[in-house]
């Protein structure tokens, strides 16, 4: 009996609970698609693109391990919170890749979280960092994009379990924690560590990994960059100006670890640190490698 009911209940909160993030789910994907990401003015940079697309590591998520594998042809399977999710094909091709969408698609997909037909983005997809870049450096992304050779192989999809599988929830989930677009991004601070913010915050994702997360998985702020133990390896602090990490660290020991994964005390970084060092950050200018440390030793958030 007691049992029957408890069941019964659970269905209901079950019922009650993909309502509620259906609904939450709808509304923004209403709005969100018309925010006026236009391309008014803009002058590509493909050297810019070219160069953000590396920093940003596009190319590690999107193309399967592995020699041989074609570049950006997804079928990556990342572990997250919400499951595992593959990674899709982002190649020039009509078909199987995005070579049928607009610049307005991919601004949309960058910053919102959305794709073409308002379908929500898991967050594995860092698009609350990218969120944080200006249109410009986006559109030059694209730009570059457009120079890889298409894939007319389309990834595997993996499919979350229920209730992840449900898009819609993301809605809410992006109301909660998705802070779009730039600004808001380099408070007091100088010209050289206000870039280092925008490299650390927008394409170089770093708090996707640096920062702890809540049971929802938003960010927790007011750790910024604080390290986490929560997932399946540690990650350190970053932010030595809180006392979290880097402790004895000055900038050129920070931006040297950036540009060749060497430590301070002779070892060398390991795990998902050492991917993001040679793919993402080994061929960083050494005026953004200084910028990142400067923001890093300053960084409050
Ligand atoms: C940490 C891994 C990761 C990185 C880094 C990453 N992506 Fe993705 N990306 C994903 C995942 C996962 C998805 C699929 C999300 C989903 O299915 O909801 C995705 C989806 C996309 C899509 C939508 C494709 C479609 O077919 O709908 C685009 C466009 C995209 N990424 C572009 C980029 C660009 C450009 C960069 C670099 C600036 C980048 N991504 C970096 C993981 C990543
Ligand atoms: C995919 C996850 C991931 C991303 C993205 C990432 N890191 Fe890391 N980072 C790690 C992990 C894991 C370690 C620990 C590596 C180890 O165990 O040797 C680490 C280590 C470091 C260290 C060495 C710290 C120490 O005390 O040894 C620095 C510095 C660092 N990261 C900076 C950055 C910066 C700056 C960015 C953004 C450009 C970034 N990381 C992006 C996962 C990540």
């Amino acid at each position: 009996m007691l049992m029957r009911f408890l069941m019964a209940c659970g269905l209901c909160l079950a019922l009650a609970l993909v309502g509620v993030l259906g609904v939450a789910g709808f509304i923004p994907s209403l709005f969100w698609p018309d925010r006026g990401l236009g391309t008014d003015g803009y002058v590509p940079n493909p050297e810019n693109g070219a160069y953000l697309f590396r920093v940003g590591g596009c190319a590690s998520c999107h193309t399967a391990p592995g020699k041989g594998a074609k570049p950006l042809a997804g079928g990556r399977v990342l572990k997250t919170v919400f499951g595992n999710i593959s990674v899709p094909n982002i190649t020039p091709d009509r078909e199987a890749g995005i070579g049928a969408w607009s610049a307005e698609d991919f601004l949309r997909a960058m910053r919102l979280g959305l794709s073409p037909s308002g379908r929500h983005y898991y967050p594995a997809f860092p698009y609350n960092s990218y969120t944080n870049m200006s249109r410009d450096d986006l559109l030059d992304i694209w730009t570059h994009l457009k120079t890889i050779a298409p894939v007319a192989d389309k990834a595997p999809t993996v499919t979350l379990d229920f209730p992840f599988n449900i898009r819609a929830g993301l809605g809410l989930w992006k109301l909660l924690f998705l802070v779009e677009g730039e600004g808001k991004l380099a408070r007091n601070q100088d010209e050289g560590a206000a870039r280092g913010a925008y490299l650390v915050k927008g394409p170089g994702h770093c708090a996707e990994c640096h920062t702890p997360r809540n049971a929802l998985g938003g960010w927790k702020y007011s750790r910024w960059l604080s390290g986490s133990d929560g997932g399946p390896n540690p990650v350190p602090g970053i932010a030595p100006a809180r006392g979290r990490g880097l402790k004895g660290w000055n900038a050129s020991d920070i931006s040297f670890a950036l540009k060749t994964g060497m430590l301070p005390d002779g070892d060398s970084v390991g795990s998902e640190m050492a991917t993001v060092v040679d793919k993402n950050l080994s061929k960083l200018t050494d005026e953004d490698a200084a910028a990142m440390a400067a923001y890093l030793l300053s960084a409050r958030r």
